[in-house]
C-alpha cells in the first residue's frame, strides 16, 4: 500500500463552486452562468488583452475568466490559471481538455498571497474576481500581483463587497437585543440567528473577517501602495429579485464560508421555530418579493514602466 494518501476529490472551494452556489439546480446554473459572464465580460474589458499576452488568473475557480479570454482572444493567448484548491484545478484543467484549449493553459497551486511558480515581470496581465474577499492578507496578494505582472502590464479584478451584509446582521443582533426575552415566536429573532450564522455580526467578527473587513476604497489603497499606477475603481450595486425557489434558498449559500439556509435550519431551530419561519418567509420568496442588493467592486490598474 502507498504511504501517500489519495488526493483529496472535492474540498470546501470544489463543493461550493461547483454545486452549493446554485443549490445543484440546473435551472438556477444556468441562469447564475448568465449573470457571471457579466462580470467576465467587465473584469477582461479592464485586462485590455491582445493576441500573443499572457494572462494570469488568480483563483481562477472552474475557469469563468480564464476560459473567457481565451473564447475572445484566441489560440495565440497563453493563460495561468492559479488557485489554493487542488480539487478545482483538477476539474478545470479537464474542462480545458475538453475545450481543446489545454495546450494554452497552464495550472498552478498557490495562494494569491504567495504566487510560486510566476517568475517577477512574467505576465501581461493579472485578472482575479471574488477572490480577495477570502485571502486575509489581501495587500500580500496585491504586492504578488504587481511583482508577476511586468511594466506596463495591466491589473482587472472584481470583488464582492460583503460588508454591507455583516452590517445588516449586526444591526440585527442590535435590535433583537432590544426585544424582551422570549424569543421563539419572533421572527426578527429567527431572521438573526440565520444572518448571524451566515456573516460576522459584531464589530470584533466583522475586523477579524477577510470577506466583511474591507471595503472598495480599502482596495484602492492596497493597489496604491503596492505600487500601481492609474488606478480606476468603480462600485457598482445591483439590487435584483432575490431567488424565487423555496428549494434553492435552503440549499446553497451566499459564500463558500457559510453554511446553507437548510444546514443553519437543521443545527439552530427547533422544529416549531422552522415552520414559523418558513411559514413568514417562503410566500415573500415565491411571491418574488425579496431583492437582494450585490455589490461590487471592480478594480483597473497599470504597473507603471520603469
Ligand atoms: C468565489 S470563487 C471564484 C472563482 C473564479 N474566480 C470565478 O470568478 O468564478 C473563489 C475562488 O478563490 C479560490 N481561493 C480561495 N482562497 C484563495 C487563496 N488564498 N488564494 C488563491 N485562490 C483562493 C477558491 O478555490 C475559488 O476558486
Amino acid at each position: 500500500m502507498s504511504s501517500h494518501a489519495p488526493p483529496p476529490q472535492s474540498d470546501l472551494w470544489s463543493d461550493w463552486l461547483l454545486h452549493i452556489r446554485h443549490a445543484g439546480e440546473p435551472g438556477h446554473e444556468r441562469a447564475l452562468h448568465a449573470e457571471l459572464r457579466q462580470y467576465a465580460d467587465r473584469v477582461l474589458d479592464g485586462a485590455r488583452l491582445a493576441p500573443g499576452m499572457t494572462l494570469a488568473d488568480i483563483g481562477a475557480g472552474d475557469g469563468l475568466i480564464g476560459f473567457s479570454a481565451i473564447d475572445r482572444i484566441g489560440p495565440s493567448l497563453r493563460v495561468l490559471l492559479t488557485d489554493i484548491s487542488a480539487p478545482l484545478l483538477r476539474h478545470t484543467e479537464a474542462l480545458a481538455v475538453q475545450r481543446k484549449v489545454r495546450d494554452q493553459c497552464v495550472f498552478i497551486q498557490c495562494s494569491a498571497e504567495m504566487i510560486d511558480g510566476v517568475e517577477g515581470d512574467a505576465v501581461d496581465a493579472v485578472t482575479t474576481r471574488a477572490v480577495l474577499a477570502y485571502v486575509p492578507d489581501k495587500m500580500a496578494a496585491m504586492r504578488e500581483f504587481h511583482r508577476i505582472l511586468r511594466p506596463g502590464g495591466r491589473l482587472s479584478i472584481a470583488e464582492p463587497i460583503m460588508r454591507d451584509d455583516a452590517i445588516e446582521a449586526s444591526s440585527l443582533r442590535q435590535f433583537v437585543e432590544g426585544l424582551p426575552e422570549k424569543a421563539g415566536d419572533n421572527f426578527f429573532h429567527l431572521l438573526h440567528r440565520w444572518k448571524a450564522a451566515q456573516f460576522p455580526d459584531t464589530e470584533e467578527k466583522i475586523g477579524a473577517s477577510p470577506i466583511a473587513n474591507y471595503g472598495e476604497r480599502d482596495l484602492v489603497r492596497f493597489a496604491l501602495d503596492a505600487g500601481f499606477a492609474d488606478i480606476h475603481m468603480e462600485f457598482h450595486i445591483d439590487v435584483r429579485p432575490a431567488v424565487s425557489s423555496w428549494d434553492v434558498l435552503l440549499g446553497s449559500s451566499p459564500h463558500p464560508w457559510a453554511p446553507r439556509l437548510g444546514d443553519v435550519l437543521d443545527q439552530k431551530f427547533t422544529a416549531e421555530e422552522r415552520r414559523y419561519f418558513e411559514q413568514i418567509l417562503r410566500p415573500q420568496i415565491e411571491g418574488r418579493r425579496l431583492v437582494t442588493a450585490e455589490r461590487t467592486a471592480y478594480l483597473t490598474a497599470l504597473k507603471p514602466a520603469r
